[in-house]
């Protein structure tokens, strides 16, 4: 098949263009190197990718209607995946311009896009920040979600009510996901993980907000991807509307859009996350225990019921063994 992906530079987007190419599709990657994190980074990302023959990649923004056309141009996509953003929940208080641009404007461009192309399938990353401080667990899509407690959490939300009104207006399949924190191999240099491996390898002392009394469904980028790729034939209509007991399908009655939530439902706490980390590096870190801060929710805990029901798959790659992917990458490959 032939897929445009935003954000291949990014960790998911990557990863995910790499499974494609695995697989034999056509990949072509839309990516803005933005400087938000080690762009050398992204740079080596992309170099990996450009070693398979069925990768074309396109720099630029995705405010920029003109370059993202001409990315589609070539693609000549039946999917597309939206994965670039500007991601971060904490970013998001110091510059929150950059969320509006990306996220927003960056969004609705790709949604043009999506009605100019026809695709049969488009797929927006959005994110568990959508539930803000919600206390029922498991979270559940059909869970209310308008109470933001972040620019970031609010963009998403914007970017899947903008995919639902194209759906309905135009026609377009579109799944939005929400996932939740995901680590692995070439990982985010911002998230805890990276920042946690990087100082305990160096002696450094570690910031663990809310005292460590935080938990979050960590979702493995490999099994993320697996979701993605067995969601990808599974466009929204009423042909698969889930009718299982105890599933409440997102599918919407006024066009073709539906929401999955992409966690195994597996929350771990913030200080078993950090000892896996020191057992996979086999050397302790020094906690420095600090509040929760401002827009942090306490939790995460993902209802996985209806990507269940919609692929027959749950992430579940345990912690110990996703840390220690990471950590080998980091010492071993991150060159
Ligand atoms: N990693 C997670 O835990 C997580 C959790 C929930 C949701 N998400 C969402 O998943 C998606 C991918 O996240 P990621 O972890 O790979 O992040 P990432 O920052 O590694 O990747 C995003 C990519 O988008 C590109 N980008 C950013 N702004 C752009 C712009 N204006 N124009 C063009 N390119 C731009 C960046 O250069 C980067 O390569 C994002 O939409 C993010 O919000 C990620």
């Amino acid at each position: 098949m032939r897929f445009l992906i935003t954000g291949t530079a990014g960790f998911i987007g990557f990863h995910l263009a790499r499974r494609l190419l695995d697989d034999g599709h056509f990949v072509v990657g839309f990516d803005g190197m933005t400087p938000y994190y080690d762009v050398r980074l992204k740079e080596a990302r992309h170099a990996l990718l450009e070693r398979s023959n069925g990768f074309r990649a396109v720099i630029g923004q995705l405010e920029d209607a003109a370059t993202l056309r001409q990315a589609a141009d070539l693609a000549e996509p039946e999917v597309i995946v939206h994965l670039a953003a500007q991601a971060g929940v904490r970013y998001s208080l110091e510059n929150p311009r950059a969320y509006v641009d990306a996220n927003l404007v960056g969004s609705w461009n790709v949604l043009e896009l999506a009605k100019a192309c026809e695709v049969r399938h488009l797929m927006l990353a959005s994110t568990s920040s959508v539930y803000g401080a919600n206390d029922k667990v498991p979270f559940a899509e059909s869970d209310k979600t308008d109470e933001p407690l972040t620019l970031y959490a609010a963009s998403k939300k914007a970017m899947e009510a903008m995919g639902h009104a194209y759906a309905h207006l135009w026609k377009i399949p579109t799944t939005a996901f929400r996932f939740f924190t995901v680590y692995g191999p070439w990982g985010r240099p911002d998230m805890a993980l990276f920042k946690f491996v990087e100082a305990i390898e160096t002696g450094a002392p570690i910031d663990v907000y809310g005292e460590g009394n935080m938990q979050r469904d960590f979702t493995y980028v490999g099994d993320l991807v697996e979701a993605i790729v067995r969601l990808v034939p599974v466009a929204p209509n009423e042909g698969n509307r889930v009718t299982a007991d105890g599933v409440t399908d997102t599918l919407s009655k006024q066009g073709p859009f539906r929401i999955v939530n992409i966690g195994g439902g597996q929350p771990v706490g913030l200080l078993d996350f950090i000892t896996a980390i020191e057992t996979a590096l086999g050397k302790p870190a020094v906690r420095n225990l600090l509040p929760m801060q401002k827009g942090d929710v306490p939790r995460t805990y993902a209802a996985p019921d209806l990507l269940r029901e919609l692929t027959g798959y749950v992430p579940d790659t345990s912690v110990p063994t996703g840390v220690r992917n990471f950590v080998e990458w980091y010492r071993t490959k991150r060159g």
